[in-house]
């Protein structure tokens, strides 16, 4: 039997946003708590405990970070209960910590899972990004092409002046120049503080959110759940990973990476199938965040399978006593 027969996603899909749904839950109480590292532990432990009850085999291969500085959801960590399927399982159990410490807005809980040995095992390092959203040839624009011309060549593709393109950028000190140059061509520069997964995922809703093309870097791991998203919404990204020392370039190393220059296109990160999830935490663009209401405590999903491009959005409602 082949991987792809065996990966069940339509069965698997819902167990993975009861995974998501169950980390936003846990992690809720820490909102505007000052807290990143408890809110992120009480995600952790719920995305753990979540992903042990379903049937798979299933193998962390973006999680926490190494065993020796991760104690669970380790890169490499078995879950589930060994009965399934064997897949590699991609997960970030709070985009954004900071945000979520600081009760702002677009705090997510996020989760992708595909069939064993098809998603990139990105070690955790920075990755220069570049996205784009469906209705684009492959290839419009690239990593290579200098930042004005990433710009003129998306405002041709879509027949329009560069100063009708908006360009989502994380707000960062590196990305100055970067910001400064999309501006002198006229395009406006959408800045957020945080939470590059979402950032990339509007750009495949342009319609709606009104940004054209993501860029700038950011968590590598990161790189390979957008990745994910964008193959169930369309759209394209490439991703290149950068190495500030010895050390990020060992982690690569270990994680079986031989060429420290490749650029990785959205199929090259995530090669087949792949089912993604997505919970708020707190408010955002993409979905509603935890409420707290009489008598129940809602959340709000974003589940996506890439094999069939459907997106469901799903409200949970858990009575509490
Ligand atoms: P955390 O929730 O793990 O803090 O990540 C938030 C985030 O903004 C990511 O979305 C992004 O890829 C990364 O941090 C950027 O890293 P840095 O804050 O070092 O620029």
């Amino acid at each position: 039997m082949t991987a792809q027969i065996d990966f069940n996603d339509r069965m698997l899909s819902l167990g993975l946003a009861r995974v998501s749904e169950a980390a936003a839950l846990a992690c809720a109480g820490w909102i505007g708590r000052g807290d990143e590292k408890a809110a992120d532990q009480a995600a952790v432990n719920a995305m753990r405990e979540q992903l042990n009850k379903l049937s798979i085999k299933g193998v962390v291969v973006i999680g926490e970070g190494e065993r020796d500085e991760a104690p669970m959801l380790f890169i490499g960590e078995e879950v589930g209960n060994g009965e399934g399927p064997g897949v590699d399982i991609a997960l970030d159990p709070l985009e954004g910590t900071t945000l979520t410490a600081k009760a702002m807005p677009n705090a997510l809980t996020v989760i992708a899972m595909a069939p064993r040995g098809t998603m990139l095992h990105a070690p955790d390092v920075y990755m220069d990004k570049l996205a784009v959203g469906p209705g684009f040839e492959a290839d419009v624009i690239s990593l290579d092409m200098s930042t004005r011309e990433r710009v003129e060549a998306i405002a041709h593709a879509k027949g329009c002046k560069p100063s009708e393109v908006t360009v989502c950028i994380l707000e960062r000190p590196r990305h100055q120049e970067m910001i400064n140059e999309v501006r002198e061509t006229g395009a406006a520069v959408f800045l957020i503080p945080d939470g590059d997964v979402q950032g990339i995922i509007h750009c495949a809703e342009a319609k709606m959110t009104g940004i054209d093309m993501y860029m700038g870097s950011g968590g590598a791991p990161e790189g390979v759940l957008a990745a994910a998203a964008l193959k169930c919404m369309g759209g394209q990204i490439w991703g290149r990973l950068l190495f500030r020392n010895d050390d990020e370039r060992g982690r690569a190393a270990k994680a079986g990476i031989t060429d420290f220059d490749r650029t990785y296109s959205r199929d090259e990160m995530v090669t087949d199938d792949v089912i993604f999830a997505a919970t708020g935490v707190t408010d955002g663009s993409l979905t509603a965040g935890v409420k707290r209401r009489q008598g129940y405590v809602e959340t709000e999903t974003v589940l996506m399978r890439s094999k069939t491009g459907s997106l469901r959005r799903m409200i949970y409602r858990n009575p509490i006593g």
